[in-house]
């Protein structure tokens, strides 16, 4: 896959690294046939693990990893892998970072290498995970943002979370698969970006919820901690996280976490656009997100300069603790600090956006 180029963004830190060096399916094939092969490291959960790996390989989930970096051998060439290629460039350019010097990611994951090379492992898109619910990630390229389309596929009930202004995409989605919309949900009041909230209600009637604490003027239901939007036999449960915005919610579907803002993959959003508070978010994050589990998968709603286009932007709570600088500040203090100083300029027209946001 052809990189893209890295979408400069006002809620992200510039990048601490360059690019991960990527090897293509039928690359790693030969360099697994060569007198000195790389080590092939799947950096999966054992649960996706069951379904296919890569013969002679290393089993090292992500979440594991910053622990056990010294168990990996500093002699031998590394090649990280995953579904589909995003975490194993997570895992690349962190073990980049800690001196490993020849170390590379699988471009496409080993669904790319039971496409084009071994059919026999299989591919598992959507089954790896079971048919309970699809979470379809949905980059924007012109703003660096990510919607995300959650959807029962028994019932055919869909909920899109934090849909962008041009709202034809959710639209053809839903009538493509047939699906019923049972929700939009803003994750909070956006400041970067027009939402594509109202638009979608208008296409769909569909309700759109918003945290209880939004000044939005538009009609709406709002959520409150621990509440719930359904859709088919699924939920996504409620956790207010304030600090990037008052009004912030992140949205837990079972092991996967939407977290909007409130938590970015290596970073967290800027808490100076308009209500944010550093200690607010300082105290969503230690008392509501980091009591999850290591394993929770993370699903921001941005995506930084850091990486070219994966096909998914996607890490776990276990690596973003281990990892992410805003979660490295060792005390409340140190946070504040580190969520005040070094950002990059405020978006000109930020207040004009939320206000435009706020009437739909
Ligand atoms: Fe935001």
């Amino acid at each position: 896959m052809a990189a893209t180029a890295p979408i400069p963004h006002p809620y992200v830190r510039p990048p601490r690294t360059g690019a991960v060096p990527l090897v293509s399916a039928k690359e790693l094939d030969a360099l697994l046939r060569a007198p000195h092969p790389p080590l092939a490291v799947d950096v999966r959960p054992s649960e996706e693990r069951k379904h296919a790996h890569l013969p002679g390989d290393r089993h090292l989930p992500l979440d594991q990893l910053p622990a056990q970096v010294e168990s990996l051998p500093r002699d031998r060439a590394l090649v990280l892998y995953d579904h589909l290629g995003f975490r194993a460039r997570v895992a690349a350019e962190f073990l980049l970072d800690r001196g490993f010097d020849r170390v590379a990611a699988l471009e496409g994951g080993i669904e790319e290498y039971a496409r084009g090379v071994d059919p026999s492992l299989g591919r598992y898109s959507d089954a790896a995970r079971g048919a309970e619910w699809i979470v379809r990630q949905l980059p924007r390229l012109d703003t660096g943002c990510l919607t995300y389309f959650v959807g029962d596929p028994v019932a055919r009930v869909a909920v899109v979370i934090d849909p962008g202004l041009d709202v034809s995409p959710y639209r053809a989605m839903l009538t493509e698969g047939g699906w019923t919309l049972a929700g939009i949900v803003e994750t909070h009041t956006h400041a970067d970006h027009l939402g594509g909230h109202a638009g979608l209600h208008a296409a769909t009637d569909a309700p759109i919820f918003v945290g209880h604490r939004s000044p939005a003027q538009y009609p709406h239901r709002s959520l409150s901690e621990g509440e719930a939007v359904r859709f088919g036999s699924q939920e996504l449960v409620v956790l207010e996280t304030p600090g990037h915005t008052i009004d912030h919610l992140t949205l837990r579907l079972r092991d996967q976490i939407f977290t909007g803002d409130t938590l970015l993959l290596g970073s967290c959003g800027r808490t100076d656009l308009g209500g944010g508070s550093p200690d607010r978010l300082w105290e969503s994050l230690q008392e509501k997100l980091l009591r999850l589990p290591n394993e929770t998968e993370v699903y921001p709603a941005h995506f930084g300069p850091r990486h070219s286009l994966p096909e998914r932007f996607v890490s776990t709570l276990g690596f973003e603790r281990a990892t992410n600088e805003a979660l490295q500040q060792p005390t409340r203090e140190a946070f504040v600090r580190y969520m005040t100083e070094g950002w990059p300029p405020k978006p000109k027209n930020f207040d004009e956006i939320v206000a435009a946001n706020l009437v739909g």
